[in-house]
């Protein structure tokens, strides 16, 4: 293996091979999830083929690779995972119930029904994906990476001039994205504005933002090449979600206030911190006053 790095310890989940795809309709319904995934505007978006429920954003904008690549946000412990309790629904969520959060949330739209068609090809390809992970568990290298926190506030001027340099070249002076004229998909998805993820997402947490461009923005880094230091990923999440974005009513998330996370930045909270602080932290005062005394 001279010269060669190895781009996946072998630690690290894989995606099963293609090959092991089944033959005929059920092989037929994981590629289509596959596909949807990949391009969700061309059948779902604003002028898509099956009907037009979404945003313009692809499911792969956030879920690299169709939901396979290590650190960047992979679909590897859905199957093995639900259905399972979750605290902002404070409900047991199947994977229809999840998909259609991040139609809802993510893509700023409706999901499909759960009889459709296309519901049923995403299901089908997540579970097809986790068919090496054992229930219950969680390969290494699935979801995205947590950062350390900062020790101060994650602060959107700094952030502002990493967006400058690092990121605006691609998503846009506006963060509006680039979009080829009459073209269904982006080239560059939105990163705020009318056409971005909603209020409710998950991208809308600065921990979840951090830990997703840490390991996967500029496009084309990857854990093992990060691009940016920590505190450049915690200020140009600050810097983004300070943007306008689409709001969604989330009045009934969260029905025991106490689960909210650290860095959940709408309140009411069960603590004495403010909204601000939440939000952007500092962040291990908070983390310090929930630990049992
Ligand atoms: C704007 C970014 C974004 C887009 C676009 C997006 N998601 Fe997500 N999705 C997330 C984030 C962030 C999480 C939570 C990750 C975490 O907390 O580790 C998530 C979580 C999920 C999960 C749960 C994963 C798990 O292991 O628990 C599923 C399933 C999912 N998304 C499906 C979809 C589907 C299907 C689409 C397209 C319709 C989509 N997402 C589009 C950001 C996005
Ligand atoms: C070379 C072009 C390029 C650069 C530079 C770049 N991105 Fe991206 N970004 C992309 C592409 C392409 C995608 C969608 C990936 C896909 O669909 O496979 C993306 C997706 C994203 C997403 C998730 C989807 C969304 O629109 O919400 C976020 C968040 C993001 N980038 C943030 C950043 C940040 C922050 C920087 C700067 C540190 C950055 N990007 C730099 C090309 C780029």
């Amino acid at each position: 293996m001279a010269g060669l790095v190895a781009s996946v310890p072998p630690s690290y989940w894989q995606p099963p091979a293609d090959s092991r795809i089944p033959t005929g309709a059920k092989g037929q319904q994981i590629r289509y999830g596959r596909e949807l995934i990949a391009h969700t505007a061309k059948y779902l978006g604003p002028k898509g083929s099956v009907k037009p429920l979404s945003n313009g954003m692809n499911c792969q904008n956030c879920h690299l690779e169709a939901g396979t690549k290590v650190l960047g946000n992979n679909y590897s412990a859905v199957f093995s995972t639900y259905p399972k309790f979750r605290d902002r629904s404070g409900a047991v969520e199947s994977i229809v119930k999840r998909v259609s959060d991040c139609f809802e949330r993510s893509l700023a739209g409706k999901a499909p029904d759960s009889s459709s068609r296309e519901m049923k090809a995403i299901v089908a390809y997540m579970q097809w994906l986790g068919t090496d992970v054992p229930k219950g568990q969680r390969p290494e290298g699935v979801g995205l990476v947590k950062l350390a926190y900062l020790d101060r506030a994650a602060d959107s001027t700094k952030g502002q001039a990493v967006y400058v340099a690092k990121c605006q070249v691609c998503h846009g002076a506006k963060g509006e994205g680039i979009r080829a004229a009459g073209a269904s998909e982006y080239v560059y998805p939105p990163l705020w504005g009318p056409k971005s993820y909603n209020d409710g997402a998950g991208l809308y947490r600065l921990s979840s933002f951090a830990g997703y461009v840490k390991n996967n923005m500029p496009f084309g880094a990857t854990y093992a090449s990060p691009q940016l230091t920590d505190a450049e990923a915690w200020d140009v999440a600050a810097f983004i979600n300070s943007m306008p974005r689409p709001h969604k009513d989330q009045s009934k998330d969260w029905p025991n206030i106490a689960t909210k996370p650290i860095d959940f930045p709408i309140g009411p909270y069960a603590d004495g911190f403010s909204e601000q602080q939440h939000k952007f932290g500092p962040y291990q005062p908070i983390a310090d006053a929930r630990k049992p005394k």
